[in-house]
């Protein structure tokens, strides 16, 4: 395995970062869709390549400098533009998470319908005193986030890549026991919500049938 050396943030960077079998699967659609002088434009999806294997090999969902370089090189782009988008947009972890990142929306809507209790849960249940830490265990890293767009089921808690909807605190409490116990939950609303109809079942079109014939 790579030598490795400790980051400015006191965290380990990994001196190496190669693409796996799986992610070379995944990459050789990706550069498809652009043109050879265009090769670019795949940095994003190249930059969530790389998490997926980190979460694979590592239990960890984010993208060493390391890796930041093996997309340059791949993409035939200066280092410092990969650096630019993975620092950019927040759903890029710059140092290591937990195995299960738990990503709270905490703005208004959510806020109004009881993200103050999902957080106080999610504390409660990890033992993490704050946004931005790490559970003892390593299982569970908290972020606070902005509006995932998904208002209608608020509030949302987003576990790596899947949102957990129409949270409370014990619908919270009882999903981080399940993760403590290896089991993923079936994503979406957890009070059996249609897709985002009203609560109780959808109010308009309940049916199929056809308008009458003119
Ligand atoms: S405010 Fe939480 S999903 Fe939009």
């Amino acid at each position: 395995m790579a030598e490795h050396h400790a980051g400015e943030d006191g965290f380990v960077q990994p001196a190496h970062f190669a693409f796996d079998a799986e992610s070379e699967a995944a990459i050789a659609p990706i550069l498809a869709k652009y043109p050879p002088s265009r090769q670019a434009s795949a940095v994003i999806p190249l930059l969530y390549v790389v998490q997926k294997q980190m979460q694979r090999t590592a239990d960890s969902r984010w993208v060493p400098r390391a890796a930041m370089d093996t997309v340059a090189v791949r993409l035939g782009m200066p280092p410092i533009r990969v650096y630019e988008v993975a620092t950019f947009y927040f759903m890029f972890n710059t140092k290591p998470v937990g195995k299960f990142h738990l990503q709270l929306c905490t703005t208004t809507p959510c806020w109004l319908r009881g993200s103050d209790d999902m957080v106080a849960a999610c504390k409660s249940a990890t033992g993490i005193a704050h946004f931005g830490e790490t559970s003892a265990d390593g299982l569970f890293t908290m972020t606070e986030v902005e509006c995932v767009g998904a208002c209608v089921n608020a509030p949302i808690l987003q576990v790596n890549d899947d949102f957990y909807e129409d949270m409370d605190a014990k619908l919270t409490m009882d999903l981080i026991a399940a993760l403590k116990r290896g089991e993923i939950p079936p994503r979406g609303s957890m009070i059996g919500r249609q897709t985002s109809a009203p609560v109780g079942g959808p109010t308009t079109l309940t049916t199929l049938d056809s308008p009458p014939a003119e």
